[in-house]
């Protein structure tokens, strides 16, 4: 087997804050293999975000600080930012696509000058000439009509879905390894947002690219994803591949997100099965369980001790008490 191209283990992270330092994910652990995707599922504010930025090395500073664990991409130790040659390594073989495309495209500069811009940081010595012929080419590899005309266009001129489109054609521009995107399609239509997820499929088939898919809908995992981990309050509640967890969910949180899931073959009017409470501060977490508050198997053991990652089956993990209980 050769090696995974993203290796993450026990990634601990947080903030110093006014009320001082708070962890946000702990023990983080997972591989994502070449040409596969691997989906980081869970609630607003469960650290998602946070985990992407500490892979990429742009946690804010001073206030985000790594705190232990390890990240490998291709072998390399990207943990230790010392070395400058893996800062390149980062820049040019990971990309990151986030939530927003307006924010993240600026907008006093032509779609084309960002592009010409990119294509520059990867292929310094590429000719004027050919800056452009590489831009268009990338304009239609991610499916935007017209290259030519939107070359010259700014990003207010551009609808959601197309502003997506050169963002992604921005971060495949040197052929990454790796591509992390940070609900690329949360704030599109969902037309739209079918568009965009079969097109990061298409890419990621044909660049044999591995990605790491942010989302908090369970329903574009299913979409695209091989492997899941589900997150809850920063820790890994289930670690799955995407057959095993919509067959037979184990933990109680990811059998909540799964029923919350619109069913066509249910009758209408009747209202989705939701998970009652809301997430616990990160800084006020219960000592056993982080779920315990909210989870209706929750017993005396659960508030007690926080349960470890254990192996349900091969190549699917639980931090539940009541798994084997659960999920038959
Ligand atoms: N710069 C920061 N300073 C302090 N806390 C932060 C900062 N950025 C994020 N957090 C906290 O980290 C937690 C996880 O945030 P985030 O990773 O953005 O969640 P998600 O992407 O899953 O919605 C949240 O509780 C958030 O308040
Ligand atoms: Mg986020």
């Amino acid at each position: 087997m050769p090696d995974p191209v993203l290796k993450v283990e026990e990634l601990s992270c947080g903030f110093n804050t006014e009320d001082g330092y708070i962890r946000v994910v702990e023990r983080l652990s997972f591989d994502i293999d070449a040409g596969k995707t691997l989906g980081l599922v869970g609630e607003s504010g469960c650290g998602k975000t946070v985990t992407a930025l500490a892979i990429m090395g742009l946690l804010p500073r001073p206030s985000g600080h790594i705190e232990g664990g390890t990240v490998f991409f291709r072998g390399n130790d990207l943990s230790n930012t010392s070395t400058p040659s893996l800062k390149e390594v980062r820049g040019k073989s990971i990309s990151m696509i986030f939530q927003e495309p307006m924010t993240a495209l600026n907008p006093v500069h032509s779609i084309g000058k960002q592009l010409v811009e990119a294509i520059h940081l990867y292929e310094p010595e590429i000719h004027r000439t050919d800056q452009r012929t590489r831009a268009l080419e990338l304009l239609t590899k991610v499916g935007i009509p017209e290259p030519a005309q939107r070359l010259k266009e700014y990003p207010h001129q551009l609808s959601g879905g197309m502003r997506q489109r050169v963002l992604i054609s921005i971060a495949i521009a040197g052929n990454p390894d790796l591509l992390v995107a940070d609900e690329p399609t949360t704030a599109l239509d969902v037309t739209v947002q079918a568009q965009i997820l079969e097109l990061l499929r298409n890419l990621q088939t044909n660049h044999g690219m591995a990605m790491m898919l942010i989302t908090h809908d369970l329903g574009v995992v299913a979409e695209i994803c091989d492997e899941v981990l589900v997150m809850y309050a920063g820790r890994t509640a289930e670690r799955a591949n995407v057959t095993q967890l919509f067959e037979i969910p184990r933990h109680p949180y990811s059998q909540g997100l799964m029923a919350s899931i619109p069913k066509l073959s249910a009758p209408c009017k009747v209202p989705l099965p939701v998970i009652d409470g809301i997430v616990p501060a990160l800084d006020n977490l219960p000592s056993g369980c982080p779920f315990s508050n909210r989870c209706r198997y929750s017993d005396n053991k659960c508030e007690k001790e926080n349960p470890p990652l254990m192996d349900a089956e091969p190549g699917h993990q639980v931090a539940c008490h009541h798994w084997q209980s659960l999920g038959k």
